[in-house]
C-alpha cells in the first residue's frame, strides 16, 4: 500500500533487523502491545508464563528482570512493583481477608506495620507482634494466615530464628513471607535455608536498595516458587494495575551485574566500621548480626554465608547523650548524608528513638538513642574518620 509521508512517520516503513546479541537485553517500552492477528488476540491467556497482552502485564524487559531476580533469590516466579513497599502491600492485599490474623516481627520495616494497622482498622484483620529472636512469643491462633519475617531487621538488626519461626508457621498452615531486602538473595537462599532445607512461601525485595545500587530508582519484587501462589499474586497485580517503567527496569537490570561485588564490598566495610565503633566509649551497643554480641547472631551464623552481612550497622548512644547531641553528631558528618534508604554508593545516616518504634519490651536493647549507618562505596577509613570528626564536634558543642 502506498502511504503518505505523515503516515510513514508513524508506520516507519524501514526497520533494522530486530535480533542482535548485546551485553544488556533490549529495552521495550510499552502500554500497547500489538497482536500479530486475531488468533493471537483470542488465544492469549493470562496464565501463560510470558503473557504479552498489555504493558501493565509485562514486556520482555520486565520479564527478564523478574526472571533474574527470581533466580538470584532461589525462587521461580517474580512480579515487579513500583517500590518495595508496594510489593509488601501486594502480598497483604492478596492474602489477607476479614477475620484473618497476621503476625509481624516487632522490628519489621515500619511502613509494613503501618499498612497492616490500617488494614486492621478498616477490614477487621488482627495484627499480632512477636519478638523475632524468641519463637515462644509467636502463638498463632486458628485464624492465623500470614507471618512476616525480616532477616535482619533493618534498624536494630536482630537476625530472627528463621528456622524456629518457619517451622511453627508451617505447623499452623500459615503462609510465610520474608522481606528479603537485607540479604538481597545473596546472604542466604530464602527458598532453601538452614540444615533442614526450609523454604519461605514468598519473598519481597526492595530492589530500590542493592539491585538498583544507585540511590536513584524505586522498585520492588515479589518472588514465589509455587505456581498457585504466583497466579494469585499475578491476578491481584493485574487488577490493581501495578506496573513499572521499562526504563527503570533496564537501569536495575544493568546494575545487577555488579550487585554481588557491591554487596560484598559494603559488607566488608560495615564489618570494619562495626569493629571500630565497638571501641568507642560513646556507644553502649553496636548492632550488627555478624557480631557475636548482637541478638540473633547465632541464627545469622547458622544460615548466612561468611562475609555476607550487608552494609548496615547501628549504634545506641550512651544515655548521657541527648537528642540535641545526636543531632549535632549527625549534622557534623560530611561523607555520611542524612537520608532514608540504603544500598547506594553514598553512605547514609539516620537517627531513631526506639521508644516510639517498638511494641514489646526487648531486654537485648539498651536505653539510648539509635543511629543507623548505611555503608556506601567510599573507603572505610574515610568513613571512620568522618564519624570520629563528628563525635569530636558533638563533644565540643556539649562543652560550649
Ligand atoms: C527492609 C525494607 N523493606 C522494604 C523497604 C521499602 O522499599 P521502598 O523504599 O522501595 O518502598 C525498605 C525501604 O527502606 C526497607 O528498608
Amino acid at each position: 500500500m502506498k502511504i503518505k509521508s505523515q503516515t510513514a512517520l508513524i508506520h516507519a516503513p524501514r526497520q533494522a533487523p530486530q535480533f542482535i546479541s548485546t551485553v544488556q537485553p533490549p529495552l521495550y517500552r510499552a502500554s500497547t502491545i500489538i497482536f500479530n492477528n486475531t488468533d493471537a488476540l483470542f488465544n492469549r491467556h493470562w496464565t501463560d508464563a510470558y503473557d504479552y497482552s498489555y504493558g501493565t502485564h509485562g514486556t520482555p524487559t520486565t520479564f527478564t528482570l523478574g526472571d533474574n531476580i527470581a533466580q538470584i533469590e532461589g525462587g521461580k516466579y517474580c512480579l515487579l512493583t513500583p517500590s518495595g513497599l508496594s510489593a509488601i502491600n501486594l502480598v497483604n492485599s492478596c492474602f489477607l481477608s476479614q477475620g484473618d490474623e497476621v503476625w509481624v516481627a516487632d522490628n519489621i520495616y515500619g511502613p509494613n506495620m503501618e499498612h497492616l494497622r490500617n488494614l486492621e482498622t478498616r477490614y477487621g484483620i488482627t495484627v499480632k507482634v512477636y519478638n523475632p529472636i524468641d519463637v515462644d512469643t509467636f502463638t498463632p491462633s486458628a485464624n492465623a494466615k500470614l507471618i512476616w519475617l525480616e532477616a535482619a531487621g533493618s534498624v536494630t538488626l536482630e537476625f530472627p530464628d528463621l528456622t524456629g519461626l518457619v517451622k511453627k508457621a508451617q505447623a499452623h498452615n500459615m503462609l510465610t513471607a520474608l522481606d528479603n531486602t537485607w540479604g538481597a538473595g545473596l546472604a542466604f537462599n530464602a527458598f532453601d535455608f538452614g540444615n533442614e532445607h526450609l523454604s519461605m512461601d514468598i519473598t519481597v525485595h526492595a530492589l530500590t536498595k542493592y539491585p538498583s545500587g544507585g540511590g536513584d530508582i524505586l522498585m520492588g519484587s515479589v518472588v514465589t516458587r509455587d505456581q498457585k501462589l504466583h497466579h494469585k499474586l499475578f491476578r491481584m497485580h493485574a487488577i490493581q494495575g501495578i506496573c513499572v517503567s521499562g526504563d527503570d527496569v533496564a537501569q536495575v537490570q544493568r546494575s545487577l551485574a555488579s550487585m554481588q561485588l557491591r554487596y560484598e564490598n559494603q559488607s566488608k566495610s560495615a564489618l570494619q566500621l562495626k569493629d571500630w565503633l565497638k571501641q568507642q566509649t560513646e556507644f553502649v551497643q553496636v548492632l550488627h548480626p555478624a557480631d557475636v554480641d548482637s541478638a540473633g547472631h547465632v541464627y545469622w551464623s547458622e544460615i548466612c554465608k561468611e562475609g555476607h552481612s550487608a552494609g548496615l550497622v547501628s549504634v545506641i548512644f550512651n544515655t548521657q547523650y541527648n537528642m540535641q547531641d545526636i543531632r549535632n553528631f549527625c549534622d557534623a558528618l560530611q561523607l555520611f548524608k542524612l537520608g532514608f534508604s540504603w544500598g547506594g554508593p553514598v553512605s547514609l545516616v539516620m537517627l531513631y528513638n526506639l521508644k516510639d518504634m517498638r511494641v514489646l519490651e526487648h531486654s537485648h536493647l539498651q536505653d539510648g538513642l539509635l543511629v543507623r549507618f548505611c555503608i556506601g562505596l567510599e573507603h572505610p577509613d574515610d568513613l571512620i574518620q568522618d564519624i570520629q570528626n563528628a563525635l569530636q564536634h558533638m563533644h565540643q558543642q556539649k562543652i560550649e
